[in-house]
């Protein structure tokens, strides 16, 4: 029969040795460990020492149990420490704005300089919005491709996530009186398989220039500017005929960089239909709209070659185009 001092002796051994808490509890504490036992013996203890015995052998237990309630908790924290958290990990990674934002409020600051304002306009756009009053039929091949996620309000209003930022000009002239110069930066939505000059989610920035003499050469002039701010050199720059359904002439806009014509926006002189939608009826105001791609600039301006790059949150990545002064 093993006795009480026995145990104690070598409890006190182990607690010296800092025997694993694990271990201790079944050693000590289990069905079969050593506190069982000894309460097993109670039963051949003499009736007169029964009491002694039984609370020598609770308050043991007692301590056993304090002993192991303590250092749970500092050896649980110690395992902690083998996933340290570093504050200081965290104060040298502080977060900043993506390369897009910077770009837009780049593309911003040049446009403030002309006396643009900037104008928002939703996400969610109606169909009205995103499509006829911008003159686009429903027929219009064009609403193909832009046939994005589709959304219809309890009015029955049916909307979607817009495909380009030219909702944001029906807006605006429906708001305010010219004289208009505005551009809208925002996100938008296209249904296309992506490639590495394609996203489904990407971002423009419209243009709008509405006074009673604005006319191709004044957009030349305007665009020309943007072009030397944001490059930081002259810029050869070329207007190809084209077509969109809000504009009348349509032109695309090239530029040449190094050794070749790289599209850049999509432009033109706003259509008297889409004016007179937006509410301008007056024929002698007159003016130009235009889209730019951000992504597209971004790409070209940082030697990007694959647009899935840029929302991948790979943080090497990122960290590059953080270093580069706009
Ligand atoms: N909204 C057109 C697009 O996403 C781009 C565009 C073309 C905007 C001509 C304009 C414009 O304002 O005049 O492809």
């Amino acid at each position: 029969m093993i006795s009480i001092e026995e145990v104690i002796k070598e409890y006190k051994s182990d607690i010296k040795n800092s025997l694993d808490i694990d271990k201790l509890e079944n050693k000590y504490l289990s069905r079969k460990g050593y506190i069982s036992e000894l309460f097993k013996n109670l039963k051949d203890i003499p009736a007169g020492k029964k009491s002694v015995y039984g609370q020598q052998l609770n308050d043991f237990k007692h301590e056993i149990e304090d002993y192991i309630k303590q250092n749970i908790t500092q050896e649980s924290q110690s395992k902690l420490e083998i996933y340290p958290v570093h504050p200081l990990d965290i104060q040298s990674n502080i977060g900043g704005l993506s390369p897009i934002s910077r770009l837009i409020f780049k593309i911003q600051d040049i446009f403030e300089q002309l006396g643009f304002s900037v104008a928002v306009g939703p996400e969610l756009e109606s169909e009205k919005y995103n499509f006829d009053l911008l003159n686009i039929p429903e027929s219009h091949p064009a609403r193909d491709v832009w046939d994005t996620i589709w959304v219809q309000n309890p009015a029955g209003v049916k909307s979607l996530l817009r495909t380009h930022t030219s909702p944001v000009q029906i807006h605006y002239m429906e708001n305010n009186k010219p004289p208009i110069r505005i551009i809208a930066p925002g996100k938008v939505y296209r249904y296309e398989a992506t490639d590495s000059t394609h996203e489904t989610v990407f971002h423009q920035v419209e243009g709008l220039f509405l006074d009673d003499k604005a006319s191709i050469a004044t957009f030349k002039g305007v665009i020309n500017y943007f072009f030397k701010e944001l490059f930081q050199q002259d810029i050869k720059m070329r207007l190809r005929p084209s077509y969109f359904p809000f504009t009348e002439p349509s032109f695309e806009i090239d530029i040449w960089l190094q050794d070749k014509w790289l599209e850049i926006a999509g432009a033109g002189m706003v259509s008297r239909k889409v004016l007179e939608n937006g509410g301008i009826t007056d024929h002698n105001i007159q003016g130009f709209a235009f889209g730019l791609g951000i992504e597209r600039l971004a790409m070209i301006l940082y030697g990007i070659d694959d647009i899935r790059l840029i929302h991948s949150a790979d943080i090497r990545f990122i960290s590059q185009l953080g270093k580069i002064q706009l």
